[in-house]
């Protein structure tokens, strides 16, 4: 495994719009992109920006707020009301050598490879074979934007 850039940390919220007031009032974020729907995922996600670190972007903050019918995310609500940090995200070079290397590892993916909020392919690692955290695991954009 070639551990790559920090992308987002993962933030479940029962509220998108309250959330954004919370990153823009109390964090000072300055640089909140328009929420939107990943059907596929059954999320509304919104991205908060943090300040670029040299040639990089920030490490984003990817807000999560459940679509009707996502029993995971609504399950995740119900024992942490208010919301709270749900996944890591890290990129990497090669999305399908990475799954390969944590299924060497006897890592449980979930699921197969598919597109993720940034347009690339990403792939979700137990939480229980990453001590404790759900991991999100994403190919890296190949032009910065
Ligand atoms: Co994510």
């Amino acid at each position: 495994m070639k551990l790559g850039r920090l992308n987002h940390i993962g933030v479940a919220t029962p509220s998108i719009e309250a959330s954004i007031v919370f990153w823009r009032d109390v964090m000072g974020a300055t640089h909140i992109h328009a929420p939107f729907d990943l059907p596929d995922q059954g999320v509304k996600v919104c991205f908060v920006d943090t300040p670029a670190e040299g040639p990089h972007n920030g490490t984003q903050i990817e807000l999560i707020e459940p679509l009707p019918g996502n029993e995971s995310i609504a399950g995740f609500l119900a024992k942490n009301p208010q919301g709270g940090q749900h996944h890591m995200c890290f990129e990497v070079p090669d999305i399908h050598a990475a799954k390969a290397e944590f299924e060497a590892m006897g890592k449980r993916v979930l699921g197969a490879p598919r597109i993720g909020a940034h347009g690339t392919l990403i792939f979700f690692v137990h939480p229980k074979d990453m001590g404790g955290v759900l991991t999100e695991i994403m190919e890296t954009p190949k032009e910065a934007h």
